[in-house]
């Protein structure tokens, strides 16, 4: 399973892939509102600086809604870099564009993913990846990971080239979960991938290790 980071800070991005661990970013405009990036050169020259940083790709949200508009910004976002996969919501004029996006080179990740029959609309219409929210879906009561297993199970019985990108990952056992069933990618904040690390038994571990060392070295 491949490991992406869900933020624009670039000093987070740097941490994770400082680690080794790190694929690619995934990125919305409320985390770029959140960084303070405004204005198209600013936006372009951020989504370049982590294009600089990561191995794999890095999602690039359009605003527009409608199809001219949404094939408009992403053609010039995918202009940034190579690395550039444009993500697009799922509406109407999205699965219109995803389809014109895979038709001329272009990658493409479709997000707001809340129910098999989108997801398999947007596998359909040709989007490399689909991002179904998990935490989202739990917040309202619904369960995020029956989604996710259950599209993972629906692309399994086709030769969909889409990849299943489990997204709104919001702690290590969403992680986990998405891993055991065979999900392509999963997005998340740094403290989920940091959160992997941790075991109260490595700590206490280590701490009797070292201290046997020093006891016998002293
Ligand atoms: C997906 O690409 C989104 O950016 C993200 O995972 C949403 O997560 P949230 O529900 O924690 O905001």
């Amino acid at each position: 399973m491949k490991f992406f980071i869900d933020t624009a800070n670039l000093d987070e991005i740097k941490e994770a892939h400082d680690l080794g661990v790190l694929d690619g970013v995934t990125t919305n405009p409320s985390l770029m509102a959140k960084e303070g990036i405004k204005g198209e050169d600013n936006v372009r020259n951020h989504y370049k600086a982590i294009c600089d940083i990561v191995d794999d790709n890095v999602s690039a949200e359009v605003i527009a809604t409608d199809f001219d508009g949404i094939v408009k910004e992403g053609e010039s976002l995918a202009k940034i870099d190579d690395k550039i996969v444009v993500k697009v919501p799922m509406i109407r004029d999205g699965v219109k564009a995803l389809k014109y996006f895979s038709s001329n080179g272009i990658r493409t990740n479709c997000t707001l993913i809340f129910s098999a029959g989108q997801a398999i609309l947007a596998a359909k219409a040709g989007a490399n990846y689909v991002s179904p929210f998990i935490g989202r879906l739990d917040d309202i009561a619904t369960d995020g990971l029956g989604l996710i297993e259950q599209i993972v199970n629906i692309y399994d019985q086709y030769d969909y080239q889409t990849e299943v990108l489990a997204a709104s990952v919001r702690h290590t056992m969403h992680l986990i979960q998405c891993a055991e069933m065979g999900v392509d990618v999963a997005t998340c904040p740094l403290s989920v991938i940091t959160g992997l690390l941790r075991h109260p038994l490595t700590d206490s571990g280590l701490e009797k290790f070292l201290a046997d060392h020093k006891k016998n070295n002293s």
